[in-house]
């Protein structure tokens, strides 16, 4: 095809999407797209930028998820959107056989293993893609360093989450029946244990258990911020007992909690043996994961042992480059701890005089809203957030997220708290109790 014949098609493409219809967007999710996600809007998003998405209908929203933290630094970063311009202008491939040496990749690796302290990276494509190759590496190592002849144990915590592919899926708890229900049998080797607490996981360890895989602070579970020293105490653990410390990082990294990752506030005691990436590292631009260890032990995958035909692609690693040096330019991570506190004064402050909020916690930018357990539950109240113009959204029924884009200003987050105020604070509160 030439190129003035793609520029006509892809005009028309773009233009398909910028005229279709909320109802004809729904009409065409519901008939072509599977339906494992409820929709808490029905008025499509068409734009993005920074801290603020734009409907179909013309209705400006905060973003006070960041996409789950996939846009720490909002949406369309400028640094990372002239990145990929000029990649795509400059004939670079967009995808290339692991077998051929990747410039992009070479400098991918060099950026996030500087930035994180770790020898080896390790690229996969989105967050599960990280907690799954640590499995697999823990596994390796367990059979091939540590020498267990049975089956290696995976120790994880109760209320975890580390995304939806098999292996993972039994962790959900008991109760979370729409994630796990008709989806066994489970792979075999996973145990689960009390989040927070040391001596249940050591009292769980065996001779067979090869690593223990946590969340530093747990977001989907509903933001459950660990006691200080529990990821250091992890750590002490597993040197004790000779397994693997493995944080998924996927949600708190990338200055989510005040540090660029979540175990730096414990310091270099806390650091785990293998740290899962996901979501941030892209700046939201594509789906990028992966994990970080030492070259002794990510050495243990050699040719042939792992990968994926997506997983640091040349385009991907160009648009991480690009997002890493957009957290290290835009100075995020003092971003985060500065709004943080200001964002965690205000709500607690509110809290006071609200009587449908239990408790906020969190660290940096990341906020659990915990409602108290009667009336109108969190996803009642995302809904009635969100046509006030702004997302929250709920987990666990009782935990409203609030996890803003960091790069956020303060009169975007005042936004964000005075619509929070409208509903928790005062008349609207009393009607909602
Ligand atoms: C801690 C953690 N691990 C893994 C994942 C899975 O990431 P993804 O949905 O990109 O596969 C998530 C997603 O929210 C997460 O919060």
């Amino acid at each position: 095809m030439d190129h003035a014949t793609a520029k006509q098609h892809a005009r028309k493409i773009l233009d398909n999407a910028a005229r279709l219809s909320g109802q004809d967007t729904l009409e065409l999710l519901s008939q072509h797209v599977a339906k494992n996600y409820g929709l808490l809007s029905q008025d499509p998003i068409v734009a993005a930028e920074g801290a603020w998405l734009q409907t179909r209908s013309g209705k400006r929203i905060f973003d006070g998820v960041a996409a789950y933290s996939a846009a720490n630094l909002g949406h369309g970063h400028p640094l990372v959107k002239e990145t990929l311009k000029l990649f795509l202008d400059s004939n670079a491939p967009t995808v290339l056989g692991r077998f051929l040496p990747d410039p992009w990749l070479a400098l991918f690796g060099q950026k996030v293993t500087a930035m994180t302290g770790f020898e080896r990276f390790l690229p996969a494509n989105g967050g599960v893609e990280g907690p799954e190759a640590a499995i697999k590496l823990a596994r390796r190592w367990a059979h091939k360093v540590k020498g267990v002849q049975g089956t290696p144990e995976i120790l994880y915590a109760d209320h975890c989450f580390h995304g939806r592919t098999l292996t993972v899926t039994q962790m959900f708890d008991t109760d979370e029946k729409a994630a796990i229900e008709g989806f066994g049998p489970w792979p075999a080797g996973f145990k689960r244990v009390a989040y927070d607490d040391l001596a249940a996981m050591e009292a769980a360890m065996t001779p067979d258990t090869a690593a223990i895989l946590v969340e530093p602070i747990q977001g989907e579970g509903g933001v459950n911020v660990p006691k200080p020293g529990y990821l250091r105490g992890l750590c002490e653990l597993g040197r004790k007992h000779n397994l693997l410390v493995m944080f998924d990082e996927v949600q708190t990294g990338w200055a989510r909690t005040g540090e660029l990752f979540c175990w730096m506030h414990e310091g270099e005691a806390a650091r785990p043996d293998v740290m899962c990436i996901g979501k941030s590292v892209s700046g939201g631009f594509a789906p990028v994961g992966g994990i970080l260890a030492s070259a002794r032990l990510m050495d243990l995958l050699g040719p042939g042992s792992h990968g994926s035909t997506f997983g640091g692609c040349p385009i991907s690693s160009a648009i991480a480059v690009a997002a890493l040096t957009a957290i290290e330019q835009e100075g995020l991570v003092e971003q985060a701890r500065e709004k943080g506190a200001w964002v965690m004064d205000r709500l607690r402050a509110m809290a006071k005089d609200a009587p449908r909020i239990k408790q906020v916690r969190g660290k940096g930018m990341m906020f659990g809203i915990e409602l108290t357990p009667q009336g109108h539950d969190g996803h009642w109240f995302s809904e009635r957030l969100l046509q006030r113009g702004a997302i929250l959204k709920d987990t666990h029924h009782w935990v409203l997220r609030f996890t803003p884009p960091i790069v956020a200003s303060k009169a975007d987050l005042e936004f964000a708290l005075n619509v929070l105020e409208q509903e928790f604070v005062g008349q609207a509160a009393v009607q909602a109790k």
